[in-house]
């Protein structure tokens, strides 16, 4: 790819690799339709709507890549749905470093945004950006954060530092013991009109996008109509720009018995399935009929023979 080599249109990664390589943001986007950049999914606002999945490591972001989301989300849900904690406030920027890494090396077409987690925000400037660094540098194309008004100053912070920001409000899991629980947000007129003003105020503050969770429709519909970002809905209804779920629970991989929120549609249950096929080989091994004799690496006859006659055993290959 160069200049002189007219190979276009380049993707967006190949502008990062490759320096001689530049084009318009327009024509990047054009080739599967899809946003690659945080301006692009801001430009998205009034059009189709958005696509988010939660993903965690390069198989479930290559599933996700591959059906097509327009955004990756490196959720710190990964605390619940991979490392098995009751609340997301156990993970660190380590760890959310390094699942961004693993979903950055599965080389997905869709922009990648990593969540900043719990407490890895809220001390000095200084030690945001490093944290900040830590997941762009991993390979993330934005952060999320979550929370309103109190978090303004943090936002513009980060955007000073030419990363983009992806809003959180209603239920803020971070916010857990603060809020009382995983509860729905904003249901009084008081708290809804405060969504309302954290939104408007989080939006001047320049962030490209902005999650609403477990917020009544009405509430959602409003912030969606009067803010000139894409709104992103969990648990929000049906008048958002876009729908986020995660992975594990639209697949039907988050424990057979653990009640699920009104809003998360099992499109499969891979769990299901995933128990059903090791307890198949579970089965085969202790029948003996794995491995079968093409499923074994032999030894050529004539090499078997003289390994028999060398060893003095007679073994020989099913
Ligand atoms: O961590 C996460 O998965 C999230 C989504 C639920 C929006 O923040």
């Amino acid at each position: 790819m160069s200049l002189d080599g007219a190979e276009f249109p380049c993707t967006v990664r190949d502008r990062v690799t490759n320096l001689l390589c530049y084009e318009p943001v327009g024509e990047v986007m054009g080739m599967d339709g899809r946003p690659r950049t945080a301006t692009e999914v801001r430009a998205r606002k009034g059009g189709p709507p958005l696509v988010m999945v939660t993903a965690y490591d390069a198989p479930s972001a290559r599933t996700v890549d591959a059906a097509g989301a327009d955004i990756i989300l490196v959720g710190d849900s990964v605390a619940m749905v991979v490392l098995g904690y009751d609340d997301t406030l156990e993970v660190t920027i380590d760890d959310m470093a390094r699942h961004v890494a693993a979903v950055h090396r599965a080389k997905p077409g869709a922009l990648i945004v990593g969540d900043l987690p719990w407490l890895s925000y809220h001390g000095s400037h200084d030690r945001t950006l490093d944290n900040v660094a830590r997941l762009v540098r991993a390979g993330a194309g934005a952060v999320k954060l979550e929370g309103g008004a109190k978090r303004l100053d943090t936002v513009r912070a980060i955007l000073d530092a030419e990363v983009p920001v992806m809003g959180h409000l209603g239920l803020t899991p971070q916010s857990l013991h603060a809020l009382g629980g995983f509860k729905v947000q904003g249901q009084e007129l008081n708290a809804a009109k405060i969504l309302v003003d954290d939104a408007r105020a989080l939006v001047d503050a320049g962030v490209f996008a902005l999650v609403l969770e477990c917020v009544p429709d009405a509430v959602a519909r409003t912030i969606t109509d009067e803010v000139s970002v894409p709104t992103i809905g969990i648990g929000a209804g049906r008048h958002v720009d876009g729908q986020v779920l995660v992975w594990h629970d639209l697949l039907g991989f988050s424990g057979a018995d653990r009640p699920q929120p009104r809003f998360v549609r099992q499109y499969a249950q891979l769990e299901k399935v995933a128990t059903t096929a090791l307890g198949r080989f579970c089965a085969d091994v202790r029948a003996g009929t794995y491995p079968s004799s093409k499923e074994t690496y032999h030894l050529a006859d004539r090499v078997l023979a003289a390994f028999a006659a060398e060893t003095d055993t007679s073994v020989s290959s099913v």
